[in-house]
Formats: structure tokens, sequence, C-alpha cells
């Protein structure tokens, strides 16, 4: 059994965060009590001033592409073809694919998160390799082949049938019962053929599995969609092949009209907002208010490598950067009136709403009986005196701060920095290096 201590991390009766003092214990995969109560130094990890956070929930990222952050000044199709197309190519070598999976999974570990939903490669063994690997660590969540038949490199390409069958694979290997299963990933409409988007709807459907693809990102993205599809709507393209619902997550979601807005809301399905990859490629703003207004369920994510932050925490931010860059800054985010979402909302998006959008009942809460996946977060400043605490902390937020991630009940990222080297955290219990 191990106990952490410290200002526990818990969703508000209102989608707010709020902080409330106590121990957690875990025993085995499992967190078995939560006690709200004052931190003595008996604990083993964590002290009073830690904040402890379930582990972050990133709901869009490409794993091949963790490498090509900060590839600056071009659209999404440029950057597509020049940048990231011919990174992707180098995980058709299954080596360099299972050394940079290896890497990505603890700079993951490293930034406190647990829960992803990604993208691989369209290479099938690239993609089982990230599956098995993710797994073994005890990552929550889903890794899909990405399926392209057309309009990509021929190093990248794949025949229609080959794609199916191997997605089919990839879901019986990783059914969608597990903790970490296999998605359906069509890349996006402009890389598949309509056979493999109708394919793809039918593989979601039969595996009930999470489908992830992009939707609505540049406005010369969806002229093109538009162009191919004899004028219908980018959401209408993907209804037509079966691919909305509450399974279906859709990356980005910028530039859609009130009539998308509502399929979206009425089918169920997901937005994954990635605000830094909009602002790095320049893509637009997207109107999360509107959106939830709509009845669009939101979630958020770093879609690395457009994005150019991998925590989560950098990307609630940005969350709220977006938001008031709509908001035109408008009314005080404290007023219950704004759009523009606190550093409160922010916290609870990344961890409990991102875990309930999905429907993944089993972490994104510190709760008896849920998934031990767990943050100990040890700030060098004295944020619990701020006048709004969890504003301090998200904006002062410095990754370094981070001192064990914790999936299934283990220790799997222990930061290498001394806690006597944080001031603030004096006040903290011994024996912090028990897993
Ligand atoms: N649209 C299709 N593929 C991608 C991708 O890899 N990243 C982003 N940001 N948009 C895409
Ligand atoms: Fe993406």
């Amino acid at each position: 059994m191990t106990t952490l201590g410290g200002q526990i991390l818990l969703p508000g009766p209102t989608g707010q965060a709020v902080i409330r003092e106590g121990i957690v214990k875990i025993d085995g995969e499992q967190i078995i009590s939560v006690d709200f109560e004052d931190v003595t130094c008996s604990v083993d990890l964590g002290c009073p001033n830690a904040l402890i956070s379930p582990g972050f929930i990133d709901t869009h990222l490409h794993l091949p592409q963790f490498d090509s952050i900060g590839a600056f000044g071009m659209p999404l199709m440029p950057w597509l073809n020049q940048v990231i197309l011919p990174a992707e190519q180098r995980w058709n070598d299954h080596r360099f694919a299972a050394e940079m999976t290896d890497r990505v999974a603890r700079q993951c570990l490293g930034v406190g998160t647990t829960g992803v939903c990604a993208y691989a490669t369209t290479s099938y063994d690239a993609t089982i390799q990230a599956l098995k690997a993710f797994d073994a660590i005890g990552f929550r969540g889903v890794i899909g082949q990405a399926m392209m038949d057309r309009d990509t490199p021929p190093d990248l390409i794949r025949p229609t049938d080959q794609l199916v069958d191997e997605v089919n694979e990839t879901l019986l290997k990783f059914p969608s019962s597990g903790r970490l299963a296999a998605a359906v990933t069509p890349r996006f409409a402009l890389s598949c053929s309509d056979g493999l988007m109708m394919q793809a709807g039918k593989l979601a459907e039969a595996h009930q599995a999470i489908m992830q693809t992009h939707l609505a990102e540049t406005e010369a993205e969806c002229a093109e969609v538009r162009n191919r599809f004899g004028g219908k709507s980018y959401v209408d393209v993907y209804a037509g092949f079966g691919l909305l619902g509450p399974r279906s997550i859709f990356g980005h979601g910028i530039h859609l009209g009130p009539e998308c807005q509502s399929k979206l809301a009425r089918s169920g399905s997901l937005i994954a907002h990635c605000p830094t990859a909009n602002s790095f490629l320049g893509s637009g703003t997207m109107n999360r208010a509107s959106h939830l207004s709509a009845g669009v369920k939101i979630t958020l994510g770093s879609d690395i490598g457009a994005g150019y932050e991998r925590s989560m925490v950098r990307v609630g931010r940005a969350m709220i950067d977006a938001a008031m860059r709509i908001a035109g800054n408008a009314l005080s985010s404290t007023d219950p009136r704004s759009s523009v979402p606190n550093a409160a909302e922010a916290w609870y998006q990344i961890t409990t709403g991102n875990a309930d959008a999905l429907g993944w009942t089993d972490v994104g809460r510190i709760a008896s009986g849920m998934s031990a996946d767990l943050c100990v977060i040890e700030p060098d400043i004295p944020w619990r005196s701020a006048q709004d605490p969890l504003s301090a902390l998200m904006f002062a937020w410095d990754d370094r701060w981070i001192r064990q991630t914790i999936l299934r009940g283990q220790v799997q990222y222990q930061s290498t920095q001394s806690s006597s080297m944080n001031p603030v955290a004096a006040t903290r219990s011994d024996g912090a290096s028990r897993p």
C-alpha cells in the first residue's frame, strides 16, 4: 500500500476543479480510499504543499511527430507534405519506431500524461509495437494505425483492403474493452477513398471502437473537401460514411457553421480542441464557447507535432488564451457570464472533463475504486496563499514540479530533482522514493 498526501484536485459540481487537503491510499492498481484530513509527515509521497492531480489526458496527439515539433512558418497542407509525412515514413523502419515510441512515452510521463488518444502511422508493425509499449507502461487510452489510401506519398499509402484487414487485426489484438485499445483512424477525408471511410465506419461500429480523425482545421482544407465531394460540408462527408457518433473524436473543428455544429451535437460526437496546434499553423481559432452552447462535446489535445506543448497544463492555458482572443477580453474570466474558461475549468478539462467525454469511468478522478493514475506535483512557489491557487499553478507552471507520475498504481516517472532544492516544499514528509 502507498499513501499520497497533499492538496487533492477534485471535480467540483460545475465543471471546475477544486482542491481539498487529504490522503490518498493506493493498493495494487487502485485508489482504495481518499480521506480529507490534514497531511502529516507519515505519507509515502507528497507533502502539504503538493498538488495531487489525476494524471492528464491528451485526447489528440501523433506519436511519430514528436521529433517534428517546431517546423514553423507553413500552413497545414505544405507542413504535412514537406515535414510530417516524411517524418512518418521513418516509422516504416520498426527499430526506429520502437526507439522513438519509447522516447515519446517517457516524454509523456515526464509531463504527467497518463491517458492518450494517439495516432501512429500507416505501418501495422509500428502501430502494434506502440500499442504493446504503451500498454506495458500502463497508459490508458487508444492508439490507431493511420489509414491513408490516396493522395499520399508511396511509402505511406496502403491498399484499401490491406488497411481494413490490418486495422481489424489491431482491434482484435487490442479490443475496446481494454485499458489500452486500438482506434479506427482514417487520417482525414483528403487522404482516404470513399470505400476506406465507409469501411472505417463499419470497423468502428463492429468493434465498438473509438474513431479518430481530423475535421475542418483550415479553410483551404474545407474548400478541397467541398471540391472533391460535390459541395458537401465536411461534417456531411463524414456523416455519409457513418463516422459520426459518441465514440468519434474529431480533431480541430474550427471552421464549422451552425448546421454542422448541430449535427455533431445530435450525434454525440466529440471535438478535440487543439489550441496550440491551431495557433502554430495559423489555422484559425476554435470557438469553444459557441460549440459548447450548440451542445457539442469538447475535449482537449496537444496535437503534437503541430502543437508544440507536450504538457496538457500548457495546452489548458492555451485553451484559455484562445477563448480570450475570441472574447476580446470583454468580461473577466471570473464573471460567470464570461465565455473565457478560468484555470479551475482548464484543470477540470485536462483531467475529469476529458475522461468523462470519452466515457472513461475508471480514470480522471481521485476517488475510491478508480485506477491510480496520478501526478504528484510539488511547486516551488507559495501557491496555496495565492488569490486563485489553481490559476497561480497553471500560469506559473513548471514541468519540473512533477515529482511522480503514477500509472495503475506504479510510479512510472520519478523526478530526479531533489526536493531539498525546493524551499517551499521543505515541509514535505520523508520517504519520497517509495513507489
Ligand atoms: N490533418 C491531417 N493530418 C494531420 C496531422 O497530422 N496534423 C494536423 N494538425 N492536421 C492534420
Ligand atoms: Fe492532428
